[in-house]
């Protein structure tokens, strides 16, 4: 970009544009800057004293690493302003209310993939901003259509802040020398059809018919009924996959299976789901769980799970078609019937 725009330029310009435009303003701000601490923190490591070892649990049974709990302890000082009504984080168990009269709840996850970090693989913030109903706690109840914003932070060789925000999702880089976020990318759009697909393939066995007969379909390529030779990627943090897909297009899913624990997926609604849909659909793309639009969903426990399939239109639609064209009653099977069928309804 010729023009060197930094965050806070750009978020000032659309401030009339946006409903409770300087409080939303107020919190990307902080969480930009909550980032910034620990992109320095997690950049340094070992140095700063991070071990990376294991601690506690947190409330859904995850284990917490001191990285963990240092990031959620930056994100959730950072959120202490008077934008902000109350804040559910993944290390809590119930969201915490700071002030009831605030115009905002925030979702947030403060380090998404923390066991990636002792392999020096990216990690990331995901953070989700809706405006508070009458009563502050329904409010993180309401569909993921209620999010008025949100966006995830990458950190990795660059850190990058991914937002959405105005139905526009836009990219920014930190400048490590002016300590600022700049603007990189105006209104990023998903590539339409990326024959590129991204999965714990180690769950197969677990999977149900109709994730199975996708992936399937994707491994034969043109060799079997698929209009294309399908790539692949999996790298085990859900902030590095979702910034491959806004950048090269493709299709990720993390699908519930057949394990008691994986019943609703492995991720969590609320700070995981909900926000990377937002980005997904105002980025062109879209998110489904197999057979409901992400976004449509409302949670009934704060960190309840969700599977999630989102990326490219194409992959998204070719996903979701499988799994109206195969019936509840297969699911879980490996039956023949669906290796058959051309799962590609819809022209290239
Ligand atoms: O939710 C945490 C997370 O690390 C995500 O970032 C990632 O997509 C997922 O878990 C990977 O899970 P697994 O390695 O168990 O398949």
């Amino acid at each position: 970009m010729d023009e060197r725009v930094t965050l806070r330029s750009h978020l000032d310009r659309s401030v009339s544009r946006t409903p409770n435009g300087s409080a939303v303003n107020a919190v990307v701000e902080a969480v930009a800057a909550a980032a910034i601490e620990l992109a320095d923190l997690i950049a340094h490591g070992p140095l700063a004293g991070i071990t990376g070892r294991l601690g506690g649990f947190n409330s859904d049974g995850d284990r917490q690493t001191d990285i963990d709990l240092a990031a959620d302890t930056i994100m959730q000082r950072a959120l202490r302003i008077p934008a902000v009504a109350a804040v559910l984080s993944e290390e809590s168990e119930l969201p915490e209310i700071f002030d009831a009269g605030a115009p905002l709840c925030i979702a947030i996850d403060p380090l998404d993939g923390s066991a990636n970090l002792e392999n020096n693989i990216s990690v990331g913030t995901i953070f989700s901003i809706r405006p508070r109903g009458n009563d502050v706690l329904s409010t993180f109840f309401e569909p993921g259509t209620a999010q008025c914003a949100a966006g995830f932070v990458v950190y990795g060789p660059q850190t990058k802040l991914i937002l959405a925000i105005n139905g526009d999702v836009d990219a920014f880089v930190l400048d490590r020398r002016t300590g600022e976020f700049m603007l990189t990318e105006r209104g990023v759009k998903i590539a339409h059809d990326t024959p590129e697909f991204a999965i714990n393939a180690s769950n197969r066995r677990h999977w149900h018919g109709p994730v199975r007969a996708y992936i399937d379909q994707c491994l034969a390529g043109t060799s079997g009924n698929g209009e294309a030779d399908f790539n692949m990627r999996w790298i085990g943090s859900l902030v590095a996959e979702s910034l491959r897909i806004l950048v090269r297009g493709g299709v990720f899913l993390y699908p519930a299976d057949a394990r008691p624990a994986y019943r609703e997926g492995r991720l969590r609604l609320l700070y995981e789901a909900h926000p990377m849909a937002l980005v997904m659909e105002w980025a062109g793309g879209a998110a489904i769980t197999g057979r409901r639009r992400v976004l449509e969903l409302a949670a009934k426990t704060p960190h309840q799970r969700v599977p999630l399939i989102m990326g490219s239109l194409r992959g998204v639609r070719d996903v979701a078609a499988i799994h109206d064209a195969i019936e509840p009653m297969f699911d879980n099977s490996d039956a023949p019937l669906f290796a058959r069928r051309g799962l590609f309804l819809e022209s290239r």
